[in-house]
């Protein structure tokens, strides 16, 4: 089963934005199977994002990310990869369009509320620096 990490960033946590995250995932038929409320040690938050390290904007985005808990979490099923990413919309919220997580809640790119892994092999790369094998659940195969 295709599995993705998604992680509420500090703007939605103190937004109180948790819940509603979470409840669009689980209405869409997504299964949760890791989840935790977490503040990212700042060497953490460089390797996450890591292909930014070039970016005009990398300090401000790993001071961002590291400034408040963030609500880490990993989902599986069908296609959860590109679902999520329409889901939450464009990275821009100025961009992104209503009904998606950014388009009803975003404004500005940096506080754009959410992350989701955006292909196969970041998914793999990022569920792996937040969790551990044991913290992920087994659902049961008869539902
Ligand atoms: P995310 O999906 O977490 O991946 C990289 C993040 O960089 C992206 O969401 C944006 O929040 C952030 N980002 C992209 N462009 C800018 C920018 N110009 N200034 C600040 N942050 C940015």
């Amino acid at each position: 089963m295709e599995k993705t990490y998604l992680m509420v960033k500090p703007d939605g946590v103190q937004r109180n934005l948790i819940g509603e995250v979470v409840t669009r995932f689980e209405k869409k038929g997504f299964q949760l199977v890791g989840a935790k409320l977490m503040n990212i040690p700042r060497e953490l938050a460089e390797e996450h994002y890591g292909e930014h390290k070039e970016r005009p904007f990398f300090g401000e985005l790993v001071d961002f990310i590291t400034s408040g808990p963030v609500f880490a979490m990993v989902w599986q099923g069908e296609n959860v990869i590109a679902t999520a990413r329409q889901m939450m919309g464009a990275t821009n919220p100025k961009d992104a369009a209503p009904g998606t997580i950014r388009g009803d809640f975003g404004v500005t790119v940096g506080k754009n509320i959410i992350h989701g892994s955006d292909s196969p092999e970041s998914a793999a790369r990022e569920m792996g620096l937040f969790f551990k094998q044991e913290e992920l659940a087994e659902h049961s195969k008869l539902i």
